[in-house]
Protein backbone atom coordinates (compact mmCIF):
# COMPACT_ATOMS: atom_id res chain seq x y z
CA UNK A 1 0.00 0.00 0.00
CA UNK A 2 0.87 3.51 -1.06
CA UNK A 3 1.50 5.72 1.78
CA UNK A 4 -0.24 8.51 0.40
CA UNK A 5 -3.34 6.13 -1.28
CA UNK A 6 -5.83 6.22 1.42
CA UNK A 7 -7.64 2.70 2.08
CA UNK A 8 -11.37 3.60 2.11
CA UNK A 9 -13.75 1.35 4.75
CA UNK A 10 -16.77 1.73 6.34
CA UNK A 11 -15.86 3.17 9.84
CA UNK A 12 -16.44 1.28 13.06
CA UNK A 13 -17.41 2.60 16.75
CA UNK A 14 -13.34 3.23 17.36
CA UNK A 15 -13.70 5.69 14.74
CA UNK A 16 -15.95 8.57 16.46
CA UNK A 17 -13.61 10.18 18.55
CA UNK A 18 -11.11 10.49 15.36
CA UNK A 19 -14.64 11.30 13.25
CA UNK A 20 -15.49 14.17 15.83
CA UNK A 21 -12.00 15.73 16.18
CA UNK A 22 -12.09 16.09 12.06
CA UNK A 23 -15.67 17.93 12.09
CA UNK A 24 -14.11 20.15 15.14
CA UNK A 25 -13.52 23.74 12.94
CA UNK A 26 -14.71 22.82 9.66
CA UNK A 27 -18.46 21.95 9.75
CA UNK A 28 -21.13 24.87 10.95
CA UNK A 29 -23.72 22.05 13.28
CA UNK A 30 -21.08 19.41 13.89
CA UNK A 31 -22.65 15.76 14.49
CA UNK A 32 -22.61 14.43 18.39
CA UNK A 33 -21.00 11.26 19.30
CA UNK A 34 -24.42 9.73 19.19
CA UNK A 35 -25.09 10.89 15.51
CA UNK A 36 -22.18 9.12 14.48
CA UNK A 37 -22.77 5.78 16.27
CA UNK A 38 -26.07 5.70 14.50
CA UNK A 39 -24.74 6.81 11.59
CA UNK A 40 -21.89 3.50 11.72
CA UNK A 41 -24.77 1.18 12.77
CA UNK A 42 -27.83 2.28 11.61
CA UNK A 43 -27.95 -0.12 8.39
CA UNK A 44 -30.07 2.92 6.26
CA UNK A 45 -26.92 5.26 7.10
CA UNK A 46 -23.66 4.73 5.42
CA UNK A 47 -20.48 6.13 6.55
CA UNK A 48 -16.95 5.99 5.19
CA UNK A 49 -13.84 6.36 6.08
CA UNK A 50 -10.56 7.22 4.27
CA UNK A 51 -7.42 5.07 6.24
CA UNK A 52 -3.72 6.35 5.30
CA UNK A 53 -1.53 3.88 6.69
CA UNK A 54 -3.58 3.49 10.01
CA UNK A 55 -5.10 7.57 10.29
CA UNK A 56 -8.04 8.25 9.38
CA UNK A 57 -7.87 11.48 7.51
CA UNK A 58 -11.53 12.08 6.34
CA UNK A 59 -14.84 10.61 6.45
CA UNK A 60 -18.54 10.68 4.34
CA UNK A 61 -21.56 10.25 6.01
CA UNK A 62 -25.16 9.52 4.27
CA UNK A 63 -28.76 8.48 4.96
CA UNK A 64 -30.66 6.71 2.57
CA UNK A 65 -34.41 6.26 2.33
CA UNK A 66 -35.80 4.11 0.18
CA UNK A 67 -33.97 4.50 -3.32
CA UNK A 68 -32.93 8.06 -2.32
CA UNK A 69 -30.00 8.85 -0.36
CA UNK A 70 -29.09 12.28 1.18
CA UNK A 71 -25.10 13.07 1.80
CA UNK A 72 -24.77 14.82 5.21
CA UNK A 73 -20.92 15.56 5.85
CA UNK A 74 -17.69 15.01 4.19
CA UNK A 75 -14.65 15.91 5.93
CA UNK A 76 -10.76 15.97 4.91
CA UNK A 77 -8.21 16.55 7.51
CA UNK A 78 -7.20 20.37 7.01
CA UNK A 79 -3.74 19.50 6.51
CA UNK A 80 -4.17 16.66 3.78
CA UNK A 81 -6.79 18.46 1.76
CA UNK A 82 -6.14 19.02 -2.29
CA UNK A 83 -4.96 15.28 -2.69
CA UNK A 84 -7.87 13.83 -4.37
CA UNK A 85 -9.00 12.51 -0.83
CA UNK A 86 -12.68 13.74 -1.28
CA UNK A 87 -12.82 12.24 -4.74
CA UNK A 88 -11.82 8.88 -3.68
CA UNK A 89 -14.26 8.86 -0.52
CA UNK A 90 -17.47 10.30 -3.17
CA UNK A 91 -16.56 7.90 -5.86
CA UNK A 92 -16.37 5.02 -3.17
CA UNK A 93 -19.63 6.07 -1.78
CA UNK A 94 -20.87 7.08 -4.97
CA UNK A 95 -20.47 3.11 -5.70
CA UNK A 96 -21.52 1.40 -2.84
CA UNK A 97 -25.09 3.30 -3.22
CA UNK A 98 -25.25 2.85 -6.48
CA UNK A 99 -24.71 -1.18 -5.36
CA UNK A 100 -27.32 -0.66 -3.04
CA UNK A 101 -29.98 0.00 -5.55
CA UNK A 102 -29.84 4.05 -4.97
CA UNK A 103 -31.59 5.91 -7.82
CA UNK A 104 -31.08 9.56 -6.79
CA UNK A 105 -28.59 11.38 -4.48
CA UNK A 106 -29.42 14.93 -3.00
CA UNK A 107 -27.21 17.29 -0.67
CA UNK A 108 -27.01 20.66 0.41
CA UNK A 109 -23.63 23.01 0.32
CA UNK A 110 -22.85 26.72 1.49
CA UNK A 111 -22.78 28.72 -1.68
CA UNK A 112 -19.40 30.47 -0.78
CA UNK A 113 -17.88 26.79 -0.27
CA UNK A 114 -15.79 26.86 -3.37
CA UNK A 115 -13.83 23.35 -2.61
CA UNK A 116 -17.05 21.51 -1.98
CA UNK A 117 -19.14 23.12 -4.54
CA UNK A 118 -15.98 21.85 -6.56
CA UNK A 119 -15.79 18.13 -5.37
CA UNK A 120 -19.38 17.61 -5.59
CA UNK A 121 -19.57 19.65 -9.45
CA UNK A 122 -16.77 17.29 -10.86
CA UNK A 123 -18.34 14.08 -9.08
CA UNK A 124 -21.65 14.88 -11.33
CA UNK A 125 -23.83 17.05 -8.97
CA UNK A 126 -25.87 19.48 -10.29
CA UNK A 127 -28.02 22.32 -8.65
CA UNK A 128 -31.70 22.46 -8.42
CA UNK A 129 -32.30 25.34 -6.45
CA UNK A 130 -31.35 27.40 -3.27
CA UNK A 131 -32.14 28.23 0.22
CA UNK A 132 -31.62 31.79 1.29
CA UNK A 133 -29.91 32.30 4.99
CA UNK A 134 -30.00 28.77 5.23
CA UNK A 135 -26.20 28.64 7.38
CA UNK A 136 -27.07 31.93 9.11
CA UNK A 137 -27.55 35.45 7.76
CA UNK A 138 -25.83 35.60 3.78
CA UNK A 139 -24.78 32.13 4.17
CA UNK A 140 -27.61 30.58 1.30
CA UNK A 141 -27.61 26.79 0.80
CA UNK A 142 -27.26 25.46 -2.80
CA UNK A 143 -29.69 22.07 -3.61
CA UNK A 144 -27.47 19.66 -5.54
CA UNK A 145 -28.69 16.35 -7.12
CA UNK A 146 -27.22 13.32 -9.05
CA UNK A 147 -29.22 10.83 -10.88
CA UNK A 148 -27.47 6.96 -10.46
CA UNK A 149 -28.34 4.78 -13.13
C1 LIG B 1 -14.66 19.92 0.74
C2 LIG B 1 -13.50 19.00 1.15
C3 LIG B 1 -14.10 17.73 1.76
C4 LIG B 1 -12.67 18.63 -0.10
O1 LIG B 1 -11.68 17.69 0.30
P1 LIG B 1 -10.33 17.46 -0.56
O2 LIG B 1 -9.78 16.14 -0.20
O3 LIG B 1 -9.45 18.63 -0.41
O4 LIG B 1 -10.92 17.43 -2.04
P2 LIG B 1 -10.16 16.88 -3.34
O5 LIG B 1 -8.70 17.01 -3.14
O6 LIG B 1 -10.71 15.55 -3.69
O7 LIG B 1 -10.61 17.96 -4.43
C5 LIG B 1 -11.84 17.87 -5.09
C6 LIG B 1 -12.02 19.09 -5.97
O8 LIG B 1 -12.26 20.21 -5.16
C7 LIG B 1 -11.60 21.36 -5.71
N1 LIG B 1 -10.82 21.98 -4.67
C8 LIG B 1 -10.04 21.39 -3.74
N2 LIG B 1 -9.54 22.32 -2.91
C9 LIG B 1 -10.00 23.51 -3.36
C10 LIG B 1 -9.84 24.84 -2.92
N3 LIG B 1 -9.09 25.14 -1.84
N4 LIG B 1 -10.48 25.82 -3.59
C11 LIG B 1 -11.26 25.55 -4.68
N5 LIG B 1 -11.45 24.28 -5.12
C12 LIG B 1 -10.82 23.29 -4.47
C13 LIG B 1 -10.82 20.93 -6.91
O9 LIG B 1 -11.59 21.27 -8.06
C14 LIG B 1 -10.76 19.44 -6.79
O10 LIG B 1 -10.85 18.84 -8.04
P3 LIG B 1 -9.50 18.53 -8.89
O11 LIG B 1 -8.95 17.26 -8.28
O12 LIG B 1 -10.00 18.35 -10.25
O13 LIG B 1 -8.59 19.67 -8.72
C15 LIG B 1 -12.55 19.69 2.17
O14 LIG B 1 -12.19 20.95 1.65
C16 LIG B 1 -13.13 19.85 3.54
O15 LIG B 1 -13.04 18.95 4.39
N6 LIG B 1 -13.76 21.02 3.81
C17 LIG B 1 -14.37 21.29 5.13
C18 LIG B 1 -15.64 20.51 5.34
C19 LIG B 1 -16.67 20.87 4.28
O16 LIG B 1 -16.87 22.03 3.95
N7 LIG B 1 -17.37 19.83 3.80
C20 LIG B 1 -18.44 19.98 2.84
C21 LIG B 1 -19.70 20.21 3.58
S1 LIG B 1 -21.08 20.35 2.47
Amino acid sequence: MNESEPVIRSADLSDIKRIMALEEGSIIHPWTSGDIETLITDCNKECLVADLAGEVVGYVGAETVLDECNIGNIVVDKDRRGRGIATILMDNLLNDLKNRGIKKIFLEVESNNAPAMALYGKTGFVRYGQRRDYYGQGKDAVLMSKDLC
